[in-house]
Formats: C-alpha cells, structure tokens, sequence
C-alpha cells in the first residue's frame, strides 16, 4: 500500500511511531522499501556521506536528482522526500521550480531546511499543492557539520516553538527536529497536528529519522544514533578477503568458471593450428 501524507497523519493521531531514513541509492531504497520504512528520504547528507563533499552546501539539484531517480526505482510504498539543496529554495520562485523538477522524478514531497524565514517559501508550494517537510534546530546547511544542541535556553526554546507553530501554519505537512532538547521537542509535537520526526531530539517526537550511514556504522559513533551494524569493518574484511585470494591464486576457482566443450575446443585448436 502506497503511504500517503494522509497515512502519516493518522499514525500520529494514533500514536503509532513514523519511521524514516535516508536513503541515498537503488539496493537500499528496496531493502527500505521492503522493510517497511514510512518515509524513504534522499537527504542532502549524500554530499558528505556518499560523495565526498565537505558540507552540504557543495550539493547541487544535479546531485540530487541524480540520487531521487535511483531511490524512486527502488520504492514503492514508502512516502518519498527528498531534501532541497543549499540555496535551491533562496525564493519562492526557484523553490516552486526546483520541487517540481523533484516532483517530475517520482517525489511525494521536498524538505526545506529553516525557521521563521522559511515560512514565504513554505506558503509559495504550499499553493502550488506542493508536500513540504520543515526542518529546525540543527540546520546542516546553515549550521555547518558541527551539531551544538537547540532549545536549552529560554529564548531559544520560545524561537523553536513559535517557528514550528508557523511553519505549521504556512502549511508544512511534516517537521524534522534536529539535535533539539527532548522537553522542547515534545512541547513542539504535543501542541501540532504534523508529525514531527526527531534526530538528536529526544523519545517524545512522532517519529525519528537516521542517516542510512550511521545505523550500518559506515561514519564515526554518534551520541543520537545507534549502530545497527558494523558494515565499515564487514566491508573492509571482504575486500581484503578478495584482494587475498585473487593475489594468491585461491579465486577464482572452477566453480567460479565456466567451459567450452572438449568437441569444440578441439575444433578450435585445428583451425588455430591450419591458420599459423
Ligand atoms: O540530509 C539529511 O540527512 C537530513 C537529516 C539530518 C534529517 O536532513
């Protein structure tokens, strides 16, 4: 069944946690798909996770178009977001063009990183029917890579609060909340209908998302993520086993090969002999 933002907000109203991650080619677009995953999303994280960027602010749309198109052949019931890239969304006009180019790569909706600022923009695709996911707290793209935690003070808490009341009222169908306290991100989702999907934010969120690289444990441990898996160390041992084997003459073997007949060899070795 094809999950649709309508399917997002019941499990809200029915307290059922979302789930969602990123996702950034084929293979593991189908793995999430099969799995169950709600939300598969092609985040901006693909520039310092997959492509070797320094920070997010080197992704392009050509870079993130590149990536949708391989996850939208791998789903096909997840709800699909994908990220609008630095400065992609610098005005309601190129935000309205440039979703509708992700839109017409198979997108159910864009994430937009951003507070109160962001609400013009949010309004613009929101009147062009266009699904947006908010993002505050921790904005990689204007905060850089290094994550201080939000809403420890009041000031900052009373900003986090009113900016998701705004958003929310420009229209966001969704609210990522990043690296902020636990007590203010479930103020945030306690006092909005929208989903609000928590990384570094606590146990109170509607739902939580990870990047795909650190539950695999491909980056560095990180204190809001949990490592399902030691696929750097399981992945470095295969390819030194490969390397070993090919240098030591162990692969492949002949179950690895496949033959001619002897009938066909040996009227292959005439000719060759009839032609020198
Ligand atoms: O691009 C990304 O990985 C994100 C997550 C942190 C939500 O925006």
């Amino acid at each position: 069944m094809k999950k649709d933002i309508a399917y997002l907000h019941v499990k809200k109203q029915e307290q059922q946690p979302i789930t969602m991650l990123t996702c950034y080619d084929y293979p593991t677009a189908c793995m999430q798909d099969e799995a169950g995953i709600d939300i598969v999303f092609v985040g901006d994280s693909v520039g310092t996770n997959v492509l070797g960027y320094k920070n997010e602010t080197e992704v392009t749309m050509e870079d993130m178009c590149h990536h949708l198109k391989a996850v939208r052949r791998g789903v096909t019931d997840a709800y699909l977001l994908v990220d609008m890239p630095y400065a992609a969304d610098r005005d309601a006009k190129h935000a309205v063009a440039n979703a509708k180019r992700f839109l017409s790569h198979g997108a159910d909706g864009v994430k937009l990183e951003g507070g109160l600022e962001k609400v013009p923009i949010v309004t613009a695709l929101n009147e062009q029917g266009i699904e947006t996911c908010a993002h505050i707290g921790h904005n990689p793209q204007i905060h850089g890579t290094k994550a201080a935690t939000h809403g420890k003070t009041f000031a900052k808490a009373k900003q986090l609060i009113e900016s998701a009341r705004a958003l929310a009222d420009a229209g966001v169908k969704l609210i990522v909340l990043e690296k902020i306290t636990e007590e203010v991100s479930r103020i945030i989702t306690e006092n909005l209908a929208v989903p609000t999907i928590g990384i570094g934010a606590g146990r109170f969120c509607d739902g939580q998302v990870l990047v795909i690289n650190d539950i695999l444990g491909i980056g560095p441990p990180l204190k809001h993520a949990k490592r399902y898996q030691d696929y750097k160390h399981l992945t470095f041992e295969a390819i030194c086993g490969y390397k070993e084997e090919v240098a030591n003459g162990t692969f492949p073997t002949d179950a690895n090969t496949s033959h001619i007949s002897p009938d066909k060899l040996a009227r292959l070795q005439r000719w060759l002999k009839l032609k020198s």
